[in-house]
């Protein structure tokens, strides 16, 4: 039987259904994420991996050149991956698509509200029993409806989220590399702009876009100044598409009104600033995170590795030259 690394915690079931096929050695990523130097220890002469956003980077990938066939993420983005490198010695990489749309989508809106809404702040407030008299005029916030909604990235999260921010009456705008075609444009009532034309218009500007040579640093102290001295950034995307420092500059600057941010440019580390500003709202890049879309992601993980490396079927994979 072939041997198959997996650098994430699964499920039981899971394991039993790759035991059928592979001999399999595990780390569990949600205790640590094994180094470069520690996975070449432990995840040599492996035909398969399955990670979970863990580092494959060109050192792991020249090493192994010559036994691994496939790496499976239990992710849709992919940048923890050297895709080019991959590529080059034909080893195939999988990824999660679809599965997630609705779960990000919702959180998108979530913190969208959040942060608008000041919902953290006001749960601070009265967990701590600081609500002694009528305090309203203290989460004053803003308005959803009537406003305007900027998406960076219309993927398939892109689309959920026009749809769902349609319905609570904001003004969809949206850019991305392809424009839509007109149809699919009317069915989630999205108008393509120009990046720059997005955002100094938008009052939420929602990044969904991958993170790639094009999109690192997108969003830095020139885009900053485009935007709206009452906008907030939302990043559902990756860290490193915003600038951190310029993004906390911005804020203490007032620039923007807010940002709510999932994903973080040097994550898990967060930067201390924005820890400490009343108008940031920050999640553990928890997107995907409901149960049902976790288990349904980590089980296409797993039949992507069986199909392609017991019976050479190729669903879910992104680099399509290597065939
Ligand atoms: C999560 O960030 C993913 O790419 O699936």
């Amino acid at each position: 039987m072939k041997n198959i690394f997996v650098h994430c915690s699964l499920l039981e079931n899971q394991k039993r259904f790759l035991k059928n096929h592979f001999v399999i050695k595990e780390h569990n990523a949600n205790k640590s994420n094994l180094s470069t130097s520690e996975l070449l220890k432990v995840a040599d002469k492996c035909e398969g991996i399955i990670c979970q956003g863990n580092l494959i980077d060109k050192r792991y990938l020249k090493e192994n050149k010559n036994i691994l066939k496939a790496i499976s993420n239990v992710a849709v983005g992919y940048d923890n991956i050297d895709i080019e490198e991959a590529t080059k010695y034909k080893i195939a990489v999988f990824n999660t698509p679809n599965l997630l749309d609705d779960a990000v989508a919702d959180l998108a809106l979530g913190l969208i509200i959040s942060v608008a809404r000041k919902i953290c702040l006001g749960n601070e407030y009265v967990k701590k029993g600081n609500w002694k008299k009528n305090s309203w005029p203290l989460f004053w916030g803003d308005d959803l409806n009537g406003e305007t909604l900027g998406i960076i990235g219309m993927g398939n999260i892109g689309k959920k989220t026009a749809s769902r921010a349609n319905s609570f009456g904001l003004n969809v705008l949206y850019h991305n590399r392809n424009r839509l075609d007109k149809d699919l444009e009317k069915k989630v009532s999205a108008s393509y702009v120009s990046f720059e034309s997005l955002l100094s218009q938008s009052k939420y500007v929602v990044l969904l876009t991958p993170l790639n040579k094009e999109t690192k640093h997108l969003i830095n102290k020139s885009s900053f100044a485009m935007m709206r001295k009452d906008a907030y950034i939302i990043n559902m995307a990756r860290g490193k598409i915003i600038k951190e420092a310029d993004l906390v500059l911005a804020l203490e600057n007032e620039i923007i009104a807010g940002a709510a941010l999932d994903v973080f440019e040097f994550e898990p580390k967060v930067n201390k600033k924005l820890m400490n500003m009343s108008n940031v709202v920050l999640m553990p890049h928890a997107g995907s995170a409901t149960a049902k879309t976790r288990i349904g992601m980590m089980d296409l993980a797993c039949k992507n590795i069986v199909n392609y490396l017991i019976y050479n079927k190729y669903d879910n994979l992104v680099n399509r030259e290597i065939l």
